[in-house]
């Protein structure tokens, strides 16, 4: 399938109902003592400092064989040349003509389009506000924010494919004049300060068994961008420790998360060890698509935010 020049969002504005319910549901504080689950591991990687981040040896835990299936599979099927999709929001609202890169991130079948609609309807946290996409892929979520009423929206990913996705997209929806992307790790390229920060980030983290390796290795394309931070403990931490510098006073980062990736890139693990109250804004259990199981999306917010 080709692409057109322009990808459209149609409004019916009828039906909110489903996911308004949830995007209002049960903040619930999470913060406070958690194990730590990284204790045990093999490897060892050492960071190293940044932006004023403590220097701390960081662990790396074997992957379970539940893990691993699940790498395998989203690898599988990232396997994919370059597409147009239909990204339904709800039941009326629907980005039409979206473009999907080979190697970049399929967002239909995958967490990232939960946090879409969670986005879409949560969207009196960044309205008239400007937000910042981290590790944007095809760009889905500071589009979603751009056409739901932010004020000015900057993305950023590391990786090129990701970035000439999202352009192309932006331009596809019109949103050049509120939304501009960048290239960089993190926030290396990213000046002035936010409202609201989201980062999908790669959710599994760990040391793959010599048989996954070779799999990773002979598919390496295939899913990039799960391969490049499998075995980067400190992806998280540093996107915490910098985020902070980033965020106005009052300001939320918003994360989601796949439960089965377990502890180590686990923002509710993870966020109070940085300074940040931990909110669960939605959980569900998901039974399509590529990412089954419990997803849970996360608020944060910096007890010394400036
Ligand atoms: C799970 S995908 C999410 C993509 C998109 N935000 C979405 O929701 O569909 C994670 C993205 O983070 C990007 N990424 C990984 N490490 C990064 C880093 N150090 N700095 C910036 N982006 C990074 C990857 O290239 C990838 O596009």
């Amino acid at each position: 399938m080709t692409a057109g020049s322009e990808g459209s969002l149609q409004y019916q504005p009828r039906v909110k109902r489903a996911l308004c319910a949830c995007a209002n549901s049960l903040p619930e504080c999470l913060s406070g003592d958690v194990a730590d689950s990284m204790a045990v591991g093999e490897k060892i990687c050492t960071p190293g400092v940044r932006d004023g981040e403590r220097s701390e040896v960081r662990l790396l835990t074997q992957l379970t064989p539940e893990q691993e299936r699940q790498i395998v599979r989203q690898c599988r099927a990232h396997r994919h040349a370059r597409y147009l999709v239909d990204l339904k929001l709800s039941y009326g609202e629907i980005l039409r003509g979206f473009v999907v890169d080979r190697g970049v991130m399929r967002p239909e079948a995958m967490t990232s389009v939960m946090l879409a609609r969670c986005l879409h309807f949560a969207n009196g946290l960044y309205c008239d506000r400007d937000c910042l996409d981290v590790g944007c892929g095809t760009g889905v979520q500071g589009i979603v924010m751009a056409i739901r009423g932010a004020r000015h929206v900057v993305l950023s990913d590391v990786a090129p494919s990701a970035v000439r996705n999202t352009e192309e997209n932006l331009h596809r929806f019109q949103l050049g004049g509120r939304a501009r992307v960048v290239r960089g790790d993190l926030f290396e390229c990213i000046d002035g300060d936010y409202d609201i920060i989201v980062f999908n980030h790669p959710f599994f983290v760990g040391h793959p068994s010599h048989n996954l390796r070779h799999k990773l290795e002979t598919n390496l394309a295939a899913g990039a961008f799960i391969n490049d931070s499998l075995e980067d403990p400190d992806l998280i931490h540093r996107f915490l420790a910098q985020a902070r510098s980033f965020l106005r006073k009052g300001g939320t980062i918003v994360m989601p998360y796949y439960q089965l990736a377990g502890a180590p890139n686990d923002p509710a693990v993870q966020g109070p060890r940085h300074g940040y109250k931990v909110f669960e804004h939605f959980r569900a259990s998901v039974v399509t698509g590529l990412q089954r199981g419990v997803v849970s999306v996360y608020r944060l917010a910096h007890r010394n935010s400036r």
